[in-house]
């Protein structure tokens, strides 16, 4: 059966989709992951990755969402018939389900800084934000209470359904993100020292790189574009067939890239003129933009507007994740209300350790890691990256080409993009993937 639902307008489309690709990616987690990996070369890295593979991938999900109107696993199936290869859809939806576990936690510590916003906790200029971050994160009530609600809000949302839900929910925030983040950047550029972080962000030293340090951009250019899981095979499978997507897709990435380096701009500058460490790790945005905040006019305003918006736009990506394995479960049945619960409930309990590891549980380690930071690594090193690998072979390797021709751009014409985004599939991005894979395990 296909599926009734189908996006209002192409928009619509676009919005959601960015939607799912910015969220904690470029805003929180980019910005940290580069303090900790070593700055400009990193985020060099990331751009290539997110351009020559992110790109590829993402309209490879686009087609296969579009050509089959179906989930993430019966897209597979209805493309490879009595093979194995609907495995990618259930890798996805297991990546989903462990990704939206620890998503929540941070989206959770969001909920609380707007609370904080709300009742005028902070923007008063005499908060230590440390103490803030540490304390909030520690809390077990806060950290649980704050990722309920997060997730509460997700699944009454997907609940709803794809079009009113999702789409409205879209809708608006996204250009007021951008202006903000406009406005942010100034402030943070024009404090004293400032060049100093716009050199450790955008200045490449290579020799700042590991193998490491490669992978993590590889993981982080799949996390920040939403590839990988078939969420976007899942999106795309709500568009009509003759939509075009080359045009979504080049404003995902270019949207998504945008908003990474505005988070940077706004973040690093402020880190060096204030006086912080840039490899702060995961408490990096909420120490530091509340700072910058303050030394604005009407700054607790605006920071409580950012909070709110930053808010929407991790909301956004926690309903592309739901949505994936509510879409697969209900498959066009009408027991989307009922599933969603459940599974979103599911999600919240699986995530309990994630959001305590930061205080009652931070002793446990999972080789070496907290919980928190295991189920992370989990996902975006090593399930992130497998799915991409599987999607690039799958659509290179398993569906014929001239049906790819004439999916992307018009069959009859010869197109240059289109021989490269082929061979991109077929050969380097599998070849990348796996070199980096191996250079991290040590075997080359
Ligand atoms: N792209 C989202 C973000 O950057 C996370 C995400 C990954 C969402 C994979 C859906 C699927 O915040």
């Amino acid at each position: 059966m296909e599926h009734k639902d189908q996006w209002s307008s192409k928009i619509g489309f676009i919005l959601a989709s960015a939607g799912s690709a910015i969220g904690l990616g470029a805003i929180w987690k980019l910005p940290y992951v580069t303090g900790t990996s070593g700055g400009g070369a990193f985020i060099l890295l990331f751009v290539l990755f997110s351009l020559l593979i992110g790109l590829p991938l993402l309209l490879s999900e686009f087609i296969i969402g579009r050509s089959t109107q179906k989930d993430a696993i019966s897209a597979y199936k209805k493309i490879a018939p009595n093979t194995k290869w609907h495995y990618i859809g259930y890798l996805g939806v297991v990546t989903c389900f462990i990704l939206l576990s620890f998503y929540s936690v941070i989206g959770g510590w969001v909920i609380q800084y707007v609370f904080y916003g709300l009742t005028g906790q902070i923007g008063r200029g005499d908060v230590n934000y440390e103490t803030l971050f540490n304390s909030s994160v520690s809390d077990s009530l806060l950290a649980v209470g704050g990722q309920a609600i997060f997730l509460l809000i997700t699944i009454f949302v997907v609940a709803k359904g794809v079009q009113s839900g999702i789409e409205k929910a879209s809708k608006f925030m996204m250009p007021t993100l951008f202006v903000l983040f406009i406005i942010l950047i100034f402030r943070s550029l024009t404090l004293d020292n400032a060049m100093e972080g716009v050199s450790f962000f955008l200045n490449p030293d290579f020799s700042k790189l590991n193998s490491e340090s490669i992978l993590f951009a590889l993981g982080q250019s799949f996390f920040l574009l939403s590839v990988g899981v078939s969420v976007m095979v899942t999106y795309a499978s709500y568009l009509k067939r003759n939509e075009s997507i080359i045009q979504p897709a080049v404003s995902i990435v270019g949207m998504n890239l945008f908003i990474s380096l505005f988070a940077g701009l706004a973040i690093f500058p402020a880190v060096f003129s204030l006086g912080y460490e840039p490899t702060a790790g995961p408490g990096l945005l909420f120490i530091v933009l509340p700072s910058v905040f303050e030394q604005m006019v009407f700054g607790n305003l605006f920071l409580l507007i950012f909070l709110i918006l930053f808010l929407f736009a991790t909301l956004t990506s926690a309903f592309s994740l739901l949505e994936i394995v509510v879409a697969v479960v209900t498959k066009g049945k009408n027991t989307r209300n009922r599933n969603a619960w459940i599974i979103g409930i599911l999600v919240f309990l699986v995530g309990i350790p994630s959001a305590l590891s930061y205080g009652i549980m931070a002793d446990i380690s999972i080789f070496g890691k907290s919980i928190f930071d295991a189920a992370d690594y989990l996902v975006s090193n090593i399930l992130l990256p497998t799915g991409a690998f599987l999607i690039s072979i799958f659509v290179s390797y398993k569906m014929k080409k001239d049906v790819l021709k004439s999916e992307l751009i018009n069959k009859s014409k010869f197109s240059l993009l289109f021989e490269v985004w082929y061979y991109l599939l077929r050969y380097i991005i599998p070849l990348v993937i796996i070199i980096v894979f191996l250079d991290v395990i040590n075997i080359i």
